[in-house]
């Protein structure tokens, strides 16, 4: 039996370095006093159909249930999102900072950093309208990839505002009702070859010219997102960020601000993109709920990717992995008849909250000792002829000390 096309199994390695994405993403969103939220996998179709857009709706996962409802499994977070804060908007203060990092399901062609199921940090503020909030969005953004051990050199937060692309296209003549379509031809341009773009864009009647000379001049847009590029400056954070206007993002509901991360090599798809959706949550609640809002998704895909690719971040990975899987203490049966003490001294040791580790049946001291160290153990603790006392050897040092069994908790060094 196969895998699904776009799907993973997680062998033990691949946990591990999916349990340390979430541990880096948990633990820079709550230094940024962001709080976890959760909703369902499953949603009717419609708050897709509705409130994503775009390419997504292509790629839903989609299916009619046993009561006959057509429903989906989520292919991203923020129509969920905005429907959960309407619900309650009252029940809390104003800004929301919230985050999760569930599994996401989109039918995609599987290809490099893009698979079917894929997990996806969403970090969200609501209720801020302000530049302020934008700043903080973009300094988390950075702050997390600076965790993972990514430098200026490494990543580019590519800044753009879809304002700018409605009020280019709406000067122009593109009819309200298109202005989604045009934005998606923009939004294709890097990946689409010239002859297309040229064809696609005549059917608005705008010139691949005009979009082009409105890319290579985005001083208009610096000029407007000087506020919050002055506050990533006080941050120390400026230099991560670009203005570049060939971003639009391929979603239905934003409306201002919009980016997106990329590696510097360029070998990569995004890493992550986000902009406000300052309407959702009216559209949301049928006007009842008026929350400014902006947010961002991050997957596990290109990120691994990257994180092959940069040295840095792949020694602070693998450190700590190593960290979280060495066994600390390993117990060495050296005599098998003492078999039943060692029991209770493993058992001791575990209840003191060591990693502890031995052997499940007799075995050959030296092979023990070897198992020890395959398994990183700071400590063995031998268990033999000095028994009541046990030999606790530090297996760096090789320093060895005799210690009461019914102390082997201290290890020797209380
Ligand atoms: P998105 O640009 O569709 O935005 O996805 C954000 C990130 O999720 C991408 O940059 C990529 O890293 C990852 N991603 C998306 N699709 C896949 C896939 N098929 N395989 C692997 N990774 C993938 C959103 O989803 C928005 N809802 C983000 C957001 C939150 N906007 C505001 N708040």
């Amino acid at each position: 039996m196969q895998l699904l096309p776009g799907f993973r199994d997680f062998y033990p390695e691949d946990c591990a370095r999916r349990n340390y994405t979430l541990s880096v993403w948990r633990e820079v969103a709550a230094r940024y006093g962001f709080l976890e939220y959760d909703g369902p996998v499953l949603e009717p179709i419609e708050l897709y159909k509705k409130k994503s857009g775009g390419e997504l709706l292509g790629q839903l996962f989609d299916f009619v249930d046993k009561g006959e409802r057509h429903v989906a499994l989520r292919p991203e977070m923020t129509p969920t999102l905005a429907r959960m804060v309407a619900a309650r908007e009252r029940d809390f203060k104003k800004p929301l900072k919230w985050f999760c990092a569930p599994s996401f399901f989109r039918y995609e062609k599987q290809q490099r950093g893009r698979l079917r199921e894929f997990l996806q940090l969403n970090c969200d503020i609501l209720g801020d309208a302000s530049p302020g909030a934008d700043a903080e969005l973009l300094a988390l953004v950075i702050d997390l990839l600076r965790t993972f051990g990514f430098g200026p050199q490494d990543f580019v937060v590519r800044l753009s505002d879809r304002d700018a692309w409605m009020q280019f296209a709406l000067g122009r003549g593109v009819p309200q009702e298109r202005l989604l379509d045009f934005l998606g031809v923009i939004d294709k341009l890097e990946r689409t070859q010239e002859a297309e773009s040229r064809r696609k864009l005549e059917e608005f009647g705008v010139e691949l010219e005009a979009v082009r000379a409105f890319i290579a001049d985005p001083s208009a847009e610096a000029a407007k997102l000087q506020g919050i590029m002055a506050d990533l400056k006080a941050r120390g954070l400026a230099e991560y960020v670009a203005v570049d206007l060939t971003i639009v993002r391929g979603l239905a509901y934003y409306t201002g601000l919009v980016f997106e991360v990329f590696d510097r090599n360029g070998k990569e798809r995004a890493l992550a993109g986000g902009g406000r959706y300052d309407a959702l949550l009216e559209v949301m609640s049928d006007g009842k709920v008026k929350m400014p809002a902006l947010g961002f998704g991050m997957g596990d895909v290109v990120l691994a990717n990257m994180i092959e690719e940069v040295p840095a971040a792949k020694a602070r990975r693998d450190a700590w992995i190593a960290s979280r899987n060495a066994a600390e203490v390993y117990v060495v049966v050296a005599e098998e008849s003492r078999r039943t003490e060692a029991l209770g001294v493993v058992q001791t040791l575990r209840e003191a909250g060591w990693r502890t580790d031995y052997a499940l049946s007799a075995a050959k001291v030296g092979k023990q000792f070897q198992v020890a160290e395959t398994l990183g153990a700071k400590f063995a603790v031998v268990i033999g002829a000095e028994w009541p006392e046990v030999k606790v050897k530090d297996l760096a040092t090789r320093e060895e000390r005799l210690v009461a069994a019914e102390n082997v908790a201290t290890l020797g060094r209380a």
